[in-house]
């Protein structure tokens, strides 16, 4: 898959489907060629890349008024040297001078993909193969490693770098971008995926133009405001057909995703961390990694661009065993009971759940130290008796002995000022000691760039893992860093804090994995503020949003969907009116819509009607009879809601394609409506299928479609807020 070509100088990454192509330029950097459908071998330097004088530019060479660095399209950009884009890397020597000269000194390719020391990656072993160019730096005596791993049948590529510092001199890594490509055009459309708490990751489209386009977080996790994934596309790039290319980061902290138009419109892509507030102090002989940049392409429209990172991240990111189980069907007491519960309420609900055929119930937020609202109790990890009595243990042995599986909430990173952790370790805590500490949802930042303040936390929760029959957990993180200091790093050290509380994040997941490895990590942040693949890689799920709305859920799901696979997306139902946006929806419309996903419930089973009461058994015998097809299938973008603002729908195939699951929603009524059909896709043409019972053929739902005959005709008032399910079998 990957070859070079010796003779022209040219690295080609391909799978026969997509080409990778740079070069080793005349002054020994590394130059862009071309990424796109594949387009074979034999391919030379000067009929990719157009050498011209131009005004304005400045020269490498005295002698060669052709080659400038702002003109050519490059593959790891330096600063300095007479490119006046933003660079991937810049550093700061001892000297005080950020230049850098790094030429291409050897490459060398392997079979399969190693993991990248303390931070989360893709995997591959057959499946994939990776290029190493070793570029060096004489006069710092600075080796920089990059990375390429090629998939063979997903249209991926990983990129990182590491830094490798020699004899001579310390430097200040000031500016490391994982990826960087220079496109030939700018001609994109960018799609961000951005929002707010409870709005999380809806869809955004802008045309690029001449200056930066960019996203990026400095909060210390990755946010709901942006997620670390972007997409570029054609304008006539739509679901099915056209180009696009994804730019996905596999961590969860501070991240720049950017765009740069120059004047003659070609484009320079990049992603990576932060560079603001970073700033890494590399020892002689010490060596940086930068985490990994996904980059994906597709000729064949955005839901063929989705499917090569689900199936990149479903088989390659989260750990193998959770996508080979079933996912658990799960009950959460939080919107039922908020803090106020004991033993005998949480009992009773599980009691209510199993006989509904949940299989898990999980203990949300209370029930520990003194945490009866949230101003105190986080960083005491010990059981409340008072509420619980019998403890972690009795309490997981109960909900076992009922026939369903125990999981337990935890925010790890944080403490209230009001526990024993901060009274016994008030330094523990993210701060400047010359200021005061300001709080979010009354807490604190526990200082995880610290060893042993995660080694604590390490030690409470273990505690209680170990006497308990815990086999779930969710692993919450409630706010934003602020004063960020790094009271422990030294004075050249302290640019270093963000990465470093992110180290340490996964460094305590690691652990847990490793010393737990049958419990299962859900990961939260109020929602999806922390909704990244750097998680994805502990936590094989996330809990989407706070926002359990049907309607809301519709965009956050559809949004998600675009860079996540839905067996990722955790999705509940909840009670109406709902808690977050107070909205009426029908019991159907949110059972279907929380299908498409890990599919769950938030409320408390015991208020419900026996009617609604039956009603759930049905629908979780449906989810479980369909569970293979939503956690394993192909999923498929239908009808947008951000471009309907109206209607939705998305499909669920069986990678057979034997059987799929369609949902249809539509907010908002209306007399004499439109007539409507959904044209199906991701079928097999020659099956006949079974649709609720009535025979189709394949080709039919793929270019007829399916009437949505309750639309119309009389007696079809059907309200707002409907939904519809199809279940599809082949006959
Ligand atoms: C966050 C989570 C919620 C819930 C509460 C508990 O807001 O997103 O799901 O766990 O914390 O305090």
């Amino acid at each position: 898959m990957i070859t070079y070509d010796k003779n022209n100088k040219i690295f080609n990454l391909t799978n026969n489907k997509m080409s990778y192509i740079f070069c080793i330029l005349k002054n020994g950097k590394l130059g862009n060629l071309y990424y796109g459908d594949a387009i074979g071998e034999n391919l030379k330097i000067d009929q990719m890349i157009h050498f011209e004088k131009t005004s304005l530019t400045v020269n490498y060479f005295k002698n060669d008024d052709k080659f400038s660095m702002q003109n050519i399209k490059q593959e790891f950009p330096e600063y300095g040297r007479g490119d006046y884009r933003e660079p991937a890397i810049m550093l700061t020597r001892e000297n005080g001078s950020h230049l850098t000269d790094l030429f291409y000194k050897n490459h060398t390719i392997y079979k399969g993909k190693k993991g990248l020391e303390g931070l989360p990656s893709t995997r591959g072993e057959e499946s994939c193969e990776t290029l190493v160019i070793e570029l060096y730096d004489q006069i710092i005596d600075l080796t920089v490693k990059l990375y390429y791993t090629i998939y063979k049948n997903i249209n991926a590529i990983t990129r990182h770098v590491e830094l490798i510092n020699g004899e001579k001199e310390s430097v200040k890594i000031n500016r490391l971008l994982s990826a960087s490509i220079d496109f030939f055009d700018s001609d994109y459309q960018w799609l961000q995926f951005s929002g707010d708490w409870s709005r999380e990751r809806h869809l955004i489209e802008k045309k690029l133009s001449e200056g930066i386009t960019s996203i990026g977080s400095i909060k210390g996790t990755s946010s709901a405001e942006h997620n670390p994934f972007i997409i570029l596309k054609r304008e006539t790039t739509d679901e099915f057909k056209g180009e696009a290319y994804g730019f996905s980061f596999i961590y969860s902290g501070n991240f720049l995703a950017q765009g740069e138009v120059d004047s003659r419109k070609t484009l320079r892509m990049m992603m990576g961390i932060n560079p603001f507030q970073f700033n890494w102090k590399l020892e002689k002989k010490e060596s940086f990694v930068s985490p990994e940049v996904v980059l994906t392409y597709s000729n064949n429209g955005l839901n063929n661009l989705s499917h090569q990172l689900h199936d990149l991240y479903n088989k390659d990111l989260v750990q193998k065993k959770w996508m080979t189980q079933k996912r658990p069907v799960l009950i959460n007491n939080w919107e039922a009971t908020y803090f106020n519960f004991d033993e005998n309420r949480i009992l009773n609900i599980a009691k209510e759940a199993q006989q509904v055929g949940i299989d898990l119930f999980v203990l949300d937020d209370g029930w520990f130290g003194a945490r009866n609202d949230d101003t105190k109790g986080l960083g005491d990890w010990i059981v409340n008796k008072e509420k619980l009595p019998n403890g972690i243990q009795g309490l997981s042995k109960k909900i076992n002995d009922l026939g369903m599986k125990f999981g337990l909430w935890f925010e790890p990173e944080m403490v209230n000022e009001a526990s024993n952790l901060f009274k016994e370790h008030p330094d523990y805590i993210i701060s400047d000691p010359q200021r005061n500490s300001s709080v979010g949802r009354n807490q604190l930042v526990l200082d995880f760039s610290r060893k042993e303040v995660v080694d604590e936390i390490y030690r409470m929760m273990a505690h209680t893992l170990k006497n308990s029959t815990v086999e779930y957990i969710k692993w919450d993180m409630n706010r934003f860093i602020s004063e960020p200091f790094g009271k422990d790093l030294g004075l050249e050290h302290k640019g270093e804090f963000f990465h470093r509380y992110i180290l340490g994040l996964y460094s305590l997941l690691e652990k847990i994995n490793e010393n737990f490895p049958q419990i299962m990590i859900e990961s939260c942040a109020s929602g999806g503020n922390r909704f990244d693949p750097g998680l994805l890689y502990y936590a094989p799920q996330a809990w989407t949003s706070d926002n359990t709305d049907a309607i809301s859920r519709l965009f956050i799901q559809y949004g998600t969907s675009y860079g996540y696979p839905i067996s990722s997306i955790g999705s509940h139902v909840s009670e109406v009116p709902n808690h977050q946006v107070g909205r009426l929806t029908p019991l159907k419309t949110r059972t279907d819509v929380a299908l498409f996903g890990t599919f769950g419930y938030e409320l408390d089973i015991g208020k419900l009607s026996n009617e609604e009461k039956s009603q759930l058994k049905e629908d979780i015998k449906l989810f479980k009879e369909n569970q293979e097809v939503i956690q394993k299938g192909r999923f498929y973008r239908l009808i947008s809601p951000f471009e309907t603002n109206n209607e939705t729908a998305w499909i669920c195939v069986s990678n057979n394609k034997e059987e799929a699951l369609v949902g249809f929603y539509r907010i908002r009524n209306a007399a004499s409506n439109p007539l409507k059909k959904i044209i199906l896709t991701g079928l097999n043409p020659q099956y006949n299928y079974s649709v609720n019972g009535n025979e189709y053929s394949g080709i039919m739902l793929m270019k007829f479609g399916i009437l949505l005959t309750d639309f119309y005709g009389e007696n079809k008032v059907t309200g707002d807020y409907y939904s519809k399910l199809f279940v599809i079998k082949k006959i």
